[in-house]
């Protein structure tokens, strides 16, 4: 089974959690285009979504589903998005496809996160994946200074501008042992918009697509 068909497997199985009726977020990602796909199939049971990325939105709309603002809808019950990495206690690193700001902002409104991954994505200790920072462009190398004096080694990704417009700096080698006090740490430094890590915010159902079959963890 190749990783693409285990993020389908994972996708498809997030219908499970869509409430009929309702408005749904919708996050970002390889994995989230095969939940939107599967959306799809059921449009006419939904009222519509809130869409974490323009890439997200575009695909939305063009299967006939209806993106409102996030601006006009107060709570959602439930946030369907994948992960690059996600721990034991479904704290995540999120940002690979550097739409982390709007995600966690769609994330903080959702009652319920459903994180939907294929199999590699499952780690005992996060940070193996480069932690993904979005930064105000001015700030670049004052924000590169801070993670360097944390430890981390950042590198900014080429030619990525962000739906905000803003920059990432990929962090690696960072020391992920306190998720949730490193997700503050970070978000104190001035100049950074968001970090990837989702410690306060962590997933509250993950949806695992394994060649074995799909694993719910509720
Ligand atoms: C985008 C994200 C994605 O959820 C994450 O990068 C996983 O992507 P994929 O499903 O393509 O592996 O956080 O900002």
């Amino acid at each position: 089974m190749t990783q693409d068909e285990m993020k389908k497997e994972a996708g498809w199985a997030a219908l499970k959690y869509v409430i009929k009726g309702g408005i749904i977020g919708v996050g970002t990602g390889s994995t989230v285009n095969h939940f939107i796909d599967a959306l799809g199939s059921v449009k006419d049971e939904i009222k519509g979504a809130v869409s974490s990325s323009k890439a997200s939105t575009e695909k939305l709309e063009a299967l006939g589903i209806q993106v409102f603002d996030c601006n006009d809808v107060e709570k959602l019950d439930v946030y369907i998005d994948g992960a690059d990495e996600i721990n034991p206690t479904r704290d995540m690193i999120k940002g690979g496809g550097a739409a982390l700001t709007r995600e966690k902002i769609v994330a903080a409104i959702s009652d319920t996160f459903v994180c939907i991954v294929d199999g590699t994505k499952t780690v005992d200790v996060l940070g193996k994946f480069p932690l993904p920072i979005e930064v105000i462009p001015m700030a670049r190398e004052q924000v590169s200074r801070e993670l360097k004096k944390l430890g981390g080694d950042p590198v900014y990704r080429e030619g990525v501008l962000t739906d905000n417009g803003n920059i990432i700096l990929d962090v690696h080698n960072m020391q992920i042992t306190d998720p949730k006090a490193l997700e503050s740490t970070l978000n104190n430094i001035p100049g950074v918009v968001t970090n990837g890590l989702f410690a306060h915010r962590g997933a509250d159902i993950v949806i695992i697509g394994t060649p074995e079959g799909t694993q719910f963890i509720e």
